[in-house]
């Protein structure tokens, strides 16, 4: 059987797509901040972008799937954010790259083969084909791993917790065990980082990735 196609794709090598991921409390919102910083203090045309969100469609659909309390099957918790990453990938993401942008993402695909299959299993194989081909194959051109065992990142949030963060510890190590896999999978594409280094190490080891890259990519970006 066919997998639906979306109507978009990635059309030439301009930008850098990348892209953060990591459990709950790995310190992934921190280092995407200080990514940005550093890369704009450089000079680069850089786009700051978090799924979901970062649309209308995006934030309208984060509400639901982070705030509400009705309960949702993991399968529609999926397609709802399949949809919102649609739109985010037309709105923001390719727009970006065309223009010769870095784009930086905290969370993408990734984050729902590790949550909505690993952890609330939707089979992961399906959903990750299905996933990407809605996303017409716009995948990151990197990926850190912010990788945490679930008790320390859990430990970390001293605030109010939201709907997937309240799934529990039995959860969350489902989750961690699913990223490990995908990053076994990808080898080339993500880099898996120690979280519970300080943050100073984190931010230099994403540093050195990216410098790498960016050297590779130099006349693809717009500075
Ligand atoms: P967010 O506040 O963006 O991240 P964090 O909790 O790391 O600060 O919350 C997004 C939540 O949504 C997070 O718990 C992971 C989850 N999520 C999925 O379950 N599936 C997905 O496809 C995506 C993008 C996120």
């Amino acid at each position: 059987m066919k997998l639906p196609k979306a109507s978009f794709k990635r059309r030439s090598k301009k930008g850098l797509f990348i892209t953060l991921e990591g459990p709950e409390g790995a310190g992934k919102s921190l280092q995407t901040k200080r990514l940005v910083s550093r890369l704009k203090r450089a000079g680069y045309a850089v786009e700051q972008i978090r799924d979901p969100g970062s649309t209308q469609v995006g934030r309208a659909l984060r509400r639901v799937l982070l705030h509400e309390t009705t309960p949702l099957a993991p399968l529609t918790e999926a397609l709802l954010f399949i949809s919102g990453r649609m739109r985010l990938v037309e709105e923001c993401v390719l727009p970006a790259l065309e223009a010769g942008k870095i784009v930086i993402c905290d969370r993408y695909h990734d984050s729902m083969v590790a949550y909505q299959a690993f952890g609330g299993s939707v089979p992961a194989e399906w959903l990750d084909a299905f996933g990407r081909s809605a996303i017409g194959d716009v995948m990151p051109d990197i990926s850190f791993l912010l990788d945490l065992p679930p008790e320390v990142g859990m430990a970390r949030l001293n605030r109010t917790k939201d709907r997937m963060e309240n799934k529990g510890l039995n959860f969350h190590r489902k989750v961690r065990r699913g990223y490990r896999t995908l990053a076994k999978q990808n080898p080339k594409r993500i880099c898996v980082i120690d979280a519970k280094q300080d943050v100073e190490e984190v931010a230099e080891q994403i540093n050195a990735n990216v410098d790498i890259i960016l050297k590779r990519s130099a006349d693809h970006l717009k500075r």
